[in-house]
């Protein structure tokens, strides 16, 4: 097969983006949703936003802006904002986050939390940036695993991202072969997942653990407070300095104070926020408040 062929006629098929429409482009999302893109990326901008020009039926990417800036629904800037944003995500990504929760995190708050007036006692968790939702469903996992009841606990365990189009995946909760092979091992995909078709679908007990909500970690997460472990990873690393420094003081504030921090695994809150201490747990790295 001639593969250099092939590629030029897809190349040709996109509508090519000027150095002006791209600095527009890198402009507005960095103003909604803090992702720092690399206006030099061409090939990346046409790729993610040709699909958005035959969806609307507009010539190129100068009217696209300008018709998103126009349009007071929304939907056109959550449409560029989904096309750009990078999902990737796997589930028990990492895998040291998970054993921190599972043999750290969940024996202390089981141990030091009280009931509430309804005699059960609460947790609270929160996956910032959780995507298309297998971050979360992961947490949900453990705890079904490590609570051997699950009844005497008001468990709050949130999903959140900008992206209407990841949240709306994770709410379905149905994931490819592929997706589930990458990082669920036989026995989690048999206990927790039911097949369907040439994918599988989370339980029900699982899923219901589990609500998502759109939120944009740029802008001020009034309400949410008290939180008993926030994970936000592999997100600020596609925000600017400022961005970041603003974010992990907004999460500081949104902890309860002896809560976890989890952030991703090459992001380092050390000369970010100076509100937290970073700890280890076996090889990896949490932060909690400084008191
Ligand atoms: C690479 S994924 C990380 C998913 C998951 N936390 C993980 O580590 O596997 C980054 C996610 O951040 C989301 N995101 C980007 N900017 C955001 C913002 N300003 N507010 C909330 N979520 C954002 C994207 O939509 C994307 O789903």
């Amino acid at each position: 097969m001639d593969f250099g062929r092939k590629q030029k006629t897809s190349r040709l098929q996109l509508r090519e983006i000027s150095p002006d429409e791209a600095r527009r482009v890198c402009r507005f999302v960095l103003q909604i949703a803090g992702i720092s893109l690399n206006s030099s990326k061409n090939r990346f901008l046409e790729t993610r936003l040709n699909p958005l020009l035959e969806k609307y039926g507009i010539p190129d990417y100068w009217s696209l802006l300008t018709e998103a800036k126009a349009d007071a629904s929304g939907v056109m800037a959550q449409d560029i904002i989904d096309a750009v944003a990078t999902n990737e995500t796997r589930f028990f990504r990492d895998a040291g986050p998970f054993e921190l929760f599972q043999y750290k995190i969940i024996p202390y708050l089981t141990a030091n939390r009280l009931p509430d007036s309804t005699g059960k006692i609460p947790i609270r968790i929160w996956s910032a940036a959780c995507s298309t939702g297998q971050e979360v469903y992961s947490l949900a996992m453990c705890l079904k695993e490590s609570l051997s009841n699950l009844r005497n606990y008001k468990i709050t365990l949130l999903g959140s991202d900008i992206s209407q189009r990841a949240l709306d995946r994770a709410k379905e909760g149905v994931y490819s072969k592929f997706e589930t092979a990458r990082g669920l091992d036989e026995a989690r995909l048999k206990k927790f997942f039911t097949p369907e078709g040439n994918a599988y679908r989370i339980r029900a007990e699982i899923r219901e653990m589990v609500s998502f909500k759109s939120v944009n970690l740029l802008e001020p997460v009034n309400g949410f407070k008290e939180w008993d472990l926030i994970l936000c990873r592999n997100v600020a690393i596609y925000f600017r300095q400022d961005h970041r420094k603003w974010l992990f003081n907004q999460l500081a504030n949104a902890l309860e104070p002896d809560g976890f921090l989890v952030a991703g695994a090459s992001e380092s809150l050390a000369a970010m926020c100076s509100r937290f201490i970073p700890k280890m747990f076996s090889s990896c790295t949490y932060y909690q408040r400084r008191f």
